[in-house]
């Protein structure tokens, strides 16, 4: 039995398929139609919706409290909202009375088709209750997962900025305390079982499971495992949701190295990883929208073994190695040994990541990542490129250079880090390590990329980092939302 909040009190599901998605049991099962289905691929957010949780202020450092993220309800699984509360577009509105969000909307006249405004004013309504005040950049960071193909987007950032000028103040700040009564009760519950979902608690819990059930397939975020239900009509027997095993979900610091457990959400993890990688910053912004940042994890990202998945060559060319667990049993591997071919990981049948183990750089180390995708927010790389570089006294000690869309699995680029270690760090030599690139990869032509532009467009990405990092680490880049 899956248990939630929903319209102040404790909502029951019994019997739902496993693999069922918070879209279809909202439109199919409650009849709430007001949230939309565009895509089903958690790229248009016609289906976003709002999910409050409790704050852990113990492992997650927040204030006590809820904490209001924005999801893709269409690849959300129904399962997830155990012990949370949900909120969809027909919460907002109290009787004849708009919430403020939606009053902005209409005077700003910031619906025209009409079919994504609930998907933009529930994103609205997220942002408004963790933003502090009107910022372009976070407005535009918190609405890049929303698609408007009239091109409304003006009034509808003028309607986010003018959401600031009123009170913070509205039904769920009244029924807040009720809420987190209710949200304290469920996490007590002893939980029911939904045949099918399981949802550990603790990773020794996980561990036995997957011992027990070693084909059962593990969802985090399920931001890449859904997209097999709604675009492949995938069914799974038996889903295991890591999502709520709170020590996967921790980010500490342990000596020299960042220790990060592999379920921890992008939005979770992003403020550690960036403080100690500052390059790392554009990187996450850019990994998918707000709504999949707020389901998709680290964990996820790897073991899904996506060629184009952007955190794998970041974490290769940083030396990160991953904690696997099977059992009782626990091994360390390097990143850059997990891959085996297109697809393929070194990962055992009841075999999971637990955690992900990231040098932090000295004071002569530097990492510099670049992205190339067609549009700038919620797209996919054509190529991604990560360089890590150890320079003493202007001679390169050591790099390790690794990319994303070149080859069937992320990789380094041993020739051309060969040319360039020992040698020093100039345009002339980096010139010859981008040519290097030409024995490393021969990366193929698809839609988003023709092998010639993915090859000369990495040798350019070499060069860049030489640039920037000769020019006192500034970026070469553009500017949107200004
Ligand atoms: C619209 C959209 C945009 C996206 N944009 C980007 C992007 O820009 N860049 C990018 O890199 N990715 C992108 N993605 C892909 C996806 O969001 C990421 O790969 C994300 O990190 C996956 O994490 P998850 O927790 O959702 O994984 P899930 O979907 O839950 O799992 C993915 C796979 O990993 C397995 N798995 C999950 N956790 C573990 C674990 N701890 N141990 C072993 N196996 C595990 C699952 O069984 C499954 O096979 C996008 C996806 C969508 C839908
Ligand atoms: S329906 Fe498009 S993101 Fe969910
Ligand atoms: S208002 Fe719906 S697509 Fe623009």
């Amino acid at each position: 039995m899956v248990k939630f909040v929903l319209q102040d009190r404790v909502h029951r599901v019994e019997g739902a398929d496993p693999g069922m998605t918070v879209l279809d049991y909202l439109r199919e099962r409650l009849a709430r139609t007001g949230t939309k289905e565009g895509c089903a691929a958690g790229d248009c957010g016609a289906c976003t919706v709002v999910v409050a949780s409790l704050a852990h202020p113990e492992t997650d450092g927040a204030e006590p409290g809820l904490r209001y993220h924005a999801i893709n309800s269409c690849i959300t699984p129904l399962g997830s909202l155990q012990g949370k509360q949900l909120i969809t577009v027909e919460d907002l509105q109290q009787g004849d009375a708009l919430h403020p969000v939606q009053q902005c909307m209409v005077d700003q006249h910031g619906s025209q088709c009409g079919f994504c405004t609930p998907g933009f004013v529930m994103s609205m309504f997220a942002h408004r209750k963790t933003a502090q005040s009107a910022d372009r950049n976070a407005i535009c960071d918190a609405l890049g997962g929303n698609l408007c193909r009239c091109t409304g987007y003006r009034p509808i950032i003028d309607a986010a900025t003018a959401m600031f000028e009123g009170s913070t103040q509205d039904q769920f700040t009244h029924t807040e305390p009720h809420t987190l009564a209710l949200l304290a009760q469920l996490t007590i519950d002893e939980p029911e079982n939904t045949p099918g979902y399981d949802q550990p608690a603790s990773v020794d819990q996980l561990a036995a499971i997957l011992e027990q059930h070693p084909q059962a397939t593990l969802v985090a975020g399920g931001t890449d495992l859904y997209l097999q239900v709604t675009q492949s009509l995938q069914r799974f027997d038996h889903l295991v949701d890591i999502s709520d095993v709170a020590e996967l979900s921790t980010v500490r610091q342990e000596g020299d190295i960042l220790d990060i457990g592999a379920a921890a959400p992008y939005s979770d993890i992003r403020a550690p990883l960036v403080a100690n990688f500052p390059s790392l910053g554009e990187l996450l912004d850019r990994l998918g929208s707000l709504q999949i940042r707020n389901r998709g994890t680290i964990g996820g990202n790897i073991a899904n073994a996506s060629p184009i998945a952007d955190m794998p060559p970041a974490l290769i060319a940083l030396g990160a190695t991953m904690r696997l667990r099977c059992g009782e049993n626990t091994r360390d591997v390097m990143l850059e040994d997990f891959y085996t071919a297109y697809r393929r990981t070194i990962l055992q049948p009841g075999e999971f990541i637990e955690r992900i183990r990231i040098p932090l750089l000295a004071a002569e180390e530097s990492l510099w990542t670049y992205k190339l995708s067609k549009r700038w927010e919620d797209d996919i790389s054509a190529t991604c490129a990560a360089i890590y570089l150890r320079l003493e006294d202007g001679i390169v000690a050591d790099t390790r250079i690794a990319f994303g869309g070149m080859a069937e699995i992320p990789r380094r680029a041993p020739a051309s880090e060969n040319a360039l270690i020992g040698t020093s760090w100039n345009e002339a030599n980096v010139r010859i390590a981008a040519e290097k690139l030409t024995e490393d990869f021969h990366p193929i032509s698809d839609f988003r990329a023709s092998a010639d532009y993915r090859l000369s467009a990495s040798q350019n990405l070499l060069l860049r980092c030489y640039l920037e990092s000769s020019n006192a680490g500034t970026p070469i880049r553009m500017h949107l939302h200004a």
